[in-house]
């Protein structure tokens, strides 16, 4: 995900655009540019690293525009790097684009462009849109921009400018977020509304297929046929501090309801005519098909995600797999060697014990793949093959989205490596067409609890008073069977960082053997409890527990009737899938009850006490 916008007046662009990137930094901030159009030139100014790097030069050489655009990245193709960073120009520097999104065709447009001698200076798929509209360019930048988009596939928001256009912006997107503001003698463009809020409250959503040309003085947006389109003029109601929340009151609540769309543009960019792909992955499939076992290493939330993982590759591929903390594998003398695939799951790819346990796999003759957020990361560039998550910046230190892409990208490399082992087709196809239900199902589920008078939100304020009333003195316990299990480490994990409260996750089959014994009126137990194999023991676990007055949170599989009856207090239902996709659902209200209890207790809860997003040392 990156953030871009496009100016068009009488200020100084350089500022205007600045200022914008900085209130799009949540979107990604591994580089960013700037192109301004000045005195019949274009200048490209671009830096890896946060804005900031960026601004700094600017300041000792200020660029003096009227009209320019700007990016700022968050990489999916091509490292971070001042090369890889956007603007990118075409090969006679007269046309500067930058572009949030992913070009599912470019290799093969690179291909048709490079054999026509263009020459390409990157390692992004964006570069293709520049030299496209290039290729397109016959005196008109809109004409060319219409002839661009028709050639390309994948999702896309861009902006583009022309020396020779003195004060014109061109810009259109396909499945990724544009807006056009609306000011006076000026007029904007962008990924989303922090970046032109402190100028104007006007903006027009672009929809799929627009294209939308502008000046200073006007703003035209056409549609996909090419006819003018009508479309609403907004004006929008928040104030510039809730914006890069998008309303929300904290990153990781708009992080939380992100997650069907980041479920969704995975499954979309890794499914190519209902198979599954890893463009990035470099281990071939037939070399995955000789591996023996399976070692899966991470922290953390990302050590949950692998302990899932554990039931589904073993359940659909028949590797035996092992999971392992990184900090418990590096220094265990592991038994990996060559007929191992080792795999190491992190969300920012810099964990310094996920990175030792890596190389400590590596030098015993293992083959890593990298189960990564961060394009270029140091896991991701140490590791022999990577498969990059794309769930954008997760910017809340508490993991939610980044989980789910983690889950949902190890749903994918189970399909890859079934198939790899021999799977029957029908049995993948099957996982396929479940799979890509889930992004609606999570949709669906959330659609309970957008408005803040929620279900969850109410267990959360009724645990708050209880708490208090026994004078701060209670606790949790979560409880789950099988491929939910690690879900319920995931969810005490998740209430212990952000509202500091006891929480511990349990296999419910160990109650007996000692948690039994905590369970009086308090603490609280969370179980899971959806529809599977051990629903029935599931049951019995909360009767259990009532009877010794425990007060239990249960989720369910929609429409369960039996667990209501069974007295848990809270029931929280979540759609029926199959219970190999359940752990991808379970976790969110897991995530909204953490968070809500968190805002009972008025934490921060995007920066909690003593924690870091990336622990990078031991
Ligand atoms: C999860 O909410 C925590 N922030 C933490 O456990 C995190 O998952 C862990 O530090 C691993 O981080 P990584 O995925 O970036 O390697």
């Amino acid at each position: 995900m990156c953030g871009i916008i496009g100016y068009a007046g009488k200020k100084n662009a350089e500022k205007i655009i600045i200022k914008g990137l900085s209130r799009l930094e949540y979107r990604g901030y591994d580089s960013a540019g700037i192109a301004v159009l000045e005195k019949g030139d274009l200048h490209i100014r671009k830096k890896q690293g946060k804005l900031s790097v960026l601004a700094d030069e600017l300041k000792r050489a200020p660029l003096k525009g009227v009209t320019g655009i700007g990016h700022t990245r968050w990489a999916t193709h091509g490292i971070p790097s001042d090369i890889n960073a956007h603007p990118h120009p075409s090969g006679s520097e007269d046309i500067a684009v930058v572009h949030n999104g992913i070009i599912e065709n470019y290799r093969e447009i690179k291909k048709h462009l490079q054999n026509k001698g263009y020459l390409f200076r990157s390692d992004t798929d964006s570069e293709v849109i520049a030299h496209l509209v290039s290729d397109n360019y016959k005196g008109d930048l809109y004409l060319a921009v219409k002839g661009a988009v028709k050639k390309i596939r994948g999702s896309y928001a861009f902006a583009v400018v022309h020396r020779d256009e003195p004060g014109r912006i061109v810009g259109s997107r396909m499945d990724a977020p544009l807006i056009a503001g609306v000011g006076k003698g000026e007029n904007f463009v962008a990924s989303d509304i922090p970046a032109i809020l402190d100028h104007t409250k006007k903006v027009i959503y672009l929809e799929n297929g627009d294209i939308v040309d502008l000046s200073s003085q006007d703003l035209k947006v056409f549609d996909r046929t090419g006819r003018k389109a009508r479309r609403k003029k907004d004006t929008i109601t928040w104030d510039i501090s809730q914006a890069e929340k998008k309303g929300y009151k904290h990153f990781m609540l708009k992080e939380i309801f992100e997650q069907p769309d980041v479920m969704r543009d995975i499954i979309n960019t890794r499914l190519k005519k209902e198979k599954v792909v890893f463009q990035e992955l470099s281990i071939k499939k037939k070399d995955l098909a000789k591996i023996k076992n399976i070692a899966i290493v991470a922290c953390g939330t990302a050590y949950h995600a692998g302990l899932t993982a554990k039931y589904m590759i073993e359940k659909h591929t028949g590797i035996p797999v092992w999971v392992d903390t990184s900090s418990e594998f590096r220094y265990r003398d592991p038994l990996v060697d060559k007929k191992t695939l080792t795999v190491v799951i992190s969300q920012s790819g810099e964990t310094a014990d996920t990175l030792a346990a890596l190389r400590e796999a590596r030098k015993k003759g293992s083959s890593v793949l990298a189960v990564c957020n961060v394009v270029g990361s140091s896991i991701a560039r140490e590791s022999d093959g990577v498969v990059y998550t794309h769930a954008g910046p997760e910017i809340a230190v508490a993991s939610t989205k980044a989980y789910v892409a983690q889950l949902t990208s190890l749903y994918l490399l189970t399909i890859y490596l079934a198939e790899a082992k021999g799977a029957k087709k029908a049995d993948t196809d099957a996982l396929v067409k479940q799979l890509k239900k889930l992004p609606a199902e999570a949709d669906r589920l959330l659609d309970g609890y957008r408005s803040k008078k929620n279900p969850i939100a109410k267990y959360a304020e009724e645990f708050h008073k209880y708490y208090l009333a026994r004078h701060n003195k209670s606790c949790f316990l979560y409880l789950a069977r099988n491929i939910n299990f690690p879900n319920a480490l995931e969810g005490a994990l998740k209430l212990k960082e952000i509202s500091y409260i006891s929480a511990e996750g349990y296999p419910a089959g160990e109650m007996k053997h000692g948690p039994i014994a905590l369970i009086d009126e308090n603490p609280w137990v969370v179980c899971i409890a959806v529809r599977s194999a051990t629903y029935e023991k599931m049951i019995s676990n909360i009767q259990e527990i009532r009877a010794r007055g425990g007060i239990v949170i249960a989720i369910v599989s929609e429409g369960d009737r039996e667990i209501k009856g069974t007295k848990a207090k809270y029931v929280i239902e979540i759609p029926d899938v199959p219970e190999v996709f359940s752990p991808a659902l379970v976790v969110i209200p897991l995530q909204l009850l953490a968070y809500y209890v968190a805002a009972e207790f008025g934490y921060d809860i995007d920066q909690p006490r003593n924690l870091a997003k990336s622990v990078t040392v031991e």
